[in-house]
């Protein structure tokens, strides 16, 4: 998909997509430099779109890994298709289904997670229940890599996991933040804005 197709998926489904343009290359190497590669065997993806991360994401991974790739809109995961690397499974449904997915392919727990879905622009219940669902099946010291244009969602990382570091990349369109955090311990008293227990 070329950029201008990409802006056209864009404005037809600006809540899903969240932006106008893909993330720069600077962006997507900032992403996946959190990543230990030489011991990554499971990566999770979420809201790969045309498969821009994704690709960076393949560059660096062991060949004995997997890479599990969600997107939601159809058009992005035809894109995402496309690219032939028996490491990587396109799953074309909502990263809510997380765990499903999991289980059906065989992978155990989580290396490492790279998410560029738009939580800002999703209702707070669903952005709490996908990344809890993240933290569930991450193992302990594992990454939580997630890019935002603005710090406005940093609360629901800091709730789920604690501590949140924020990077800042200034060569993407908008400039962008990285936010990371990692699976440190497992936390009893976890819950979503309206105060349900997450799991
Ligand atoms: C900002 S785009 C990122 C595209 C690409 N990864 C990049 O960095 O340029 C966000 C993507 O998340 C997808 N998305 C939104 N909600 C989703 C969900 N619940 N599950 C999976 N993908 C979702 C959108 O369709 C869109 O392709």
């Amino acid at each position: 998909m070329n950029s201008i197709r990409f802006f056209k998926e864009g404005i037809k489904n600006l809540r899903t997509v969240g932006t106008l343009t893909r993330s720069s290359k600077y962006l997507c190497r900032n992403m996946v430099s959190y990543v230990d590669f030489d011991k990554a065997k499971v990566i999770v993806e979420l809201g790969a779109g045309d498969g821009v991360i994704t690709r960076h994401i393949l560059t660096h991974m062991a060949p004995d890994a997997k890479l599990l790739s969600f997107e939601v809109l159809d058009s992005m995961a035809a894109v995402l298709r496309h690219i032939e690397d028996d490491r990587l499974i396109v799953i074309n449904d909502s990263a809510e289904q997380l765990g499903m997915y999991l289980k059906q392919y065989d992978l155990e727990a989580i290396d490492a997670v790279i998410s560029a879905i738009p939580f800002v622009a999703l209702p707070d219940e669903l952005a709490y229940r996908i990344v809890g669902e993240c933290k569930k099946y991450m193992k302990i010291g594992a990454p939580y890599i997630q890019v935002h244009y603005s710090l406005l969602a940093k609360k629901i990382y800091e709730d789920i996991f604690g501590d949140v570091k924020v990077h800042f990349v200034p060569l993407n369109v908008p400039p962008a933040f990285v936010l990371v955090a990692r699976k440190q311990y497992e936390v009893l008293n976890q819950f979503s804005p309206n105060g349900e227990a997450l799991h």
